[in-house]
């Protein structure tokens, strides 16, 4: 019997920016369960180094189907090295890409923006989740991706940028910004694909640094209240709108939303 269904990622190379955490961790997890080939990038060796252990004991079947490399995409240097990494994660353009997609992020600028000292720390402020995305399309479909309505670029924006909380003016920003250029790089890329997927609350790594202590179960509470399925979403779940956005040759320039319910929710404010 032909499968249809269960083996489109099966060889896939998909490169997962922010691969060793979080979202992105499990987006890497799960194409790796569906046969791709994946490297994970992140700023901090230790970070990979770890991932890769991680992942390698969970699957050692799959060992050498997982490759890893740092880079820092808050430096002002970091155009030069997304253009490395993706040589290194090609080998040179000979083998490339069928997927990049964009989990990366650093701590959340969260703050009324007068808080913000000087121009240029609102604009550092974007360059993880709004510069970096921009210079891997730049420079990702020329060399190192494959010309294909099967390949695609994934942005991961959220939910705030519909319902900002106070002092969400910089996540808002950036993740209406992603929308624009998402639709936009869509024209622009054919045949190859572009999307961008907006998580709601979910219990990762980031949301643990944002929240601490009392706070961090107050918080969980609060979002589980807040929406219609009863629960803080997590990764794993998160990483399914990754992954259908991989398989599915059909869709580009849309968002794809998994929030639990939260906008829909009544009355619900962060
Ligand atoms: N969790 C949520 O509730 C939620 C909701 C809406 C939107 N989002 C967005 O979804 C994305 C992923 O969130 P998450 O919760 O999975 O975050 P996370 O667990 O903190 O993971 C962030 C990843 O980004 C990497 N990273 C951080 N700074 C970097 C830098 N300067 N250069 C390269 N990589 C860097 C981290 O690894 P290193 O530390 O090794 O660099 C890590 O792999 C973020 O953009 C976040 O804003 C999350």
């Amino acid at each position: 019997m032909s499968l249809k269904y269960t083996r489109k990622l099966e060889g896939k190379r998909v490169l997962v920016l922010g691969g060793t955490s979080g979202i992105g961790f499990c987006v890497a997890e799960n194409a790796l369960e569906n046969g791709a080939r994946v490297i994970v990038a992140s700023s901090r060796q230790s970070s990979i180094d770890s991932t890769l252990s991680r992942l390698r004991n969970s699957y050692p079947e799959l060992s050498s189907n997982v490759t890893g490399h740092t880079i820092d995409l808050r430096s002002s240097e970091s155009e030069a090295s997304i253009i490395e990494l993706l040589k290194a994660a090609t080998n040179d353009g000979t083998e490339p890409c069928d997927h990049v997609v964009h989990t990366a992020g650093d701590n959340l600028s969260i703050g009324p923006i007068d808080q913000f000292e000087g121009a240029e720390a609102l604009l550092n402020a974007q360059r993880v989740r709004l510069l970096a995305p921009m210079l891997f399309a730049k420079h990702a479909p020329g060399k190192y991706m494959r010309r294909s309505n099967t390949s695609s670029i994934i942005f991961t924006g959220g939910v705030n940028t519909y319902r900002p909380g106070a002092g969400w003016a910089i996540p808002a920003l950036v993740g209406g910004a992603q929308q624009g250029l998402m639709r936009a790089l869509a024209v622009d890329l054919k045949p190859i694909r572009v999307n961008l997927v907006e998580p709601g609350a979910i219990d990762t790594e980031l949301f643990q640094r944002t929240f601490t202590g009392e706070q961090l179960e107050a918080f969980r509470q609060k979002y589980r209240d807040q929406t219609l399925t009863g629960a803080i979403g997590t990764p794993e779940n998160m990483s399914e709108a990754y992954l259908y956005v991989m398989r599915d040759a059909f869709v580009t320039g849309q968002t794809v939303l998994s929030e639990g319910g939260l906008l829909l929710a009544p009355g619900a404010q962060r």
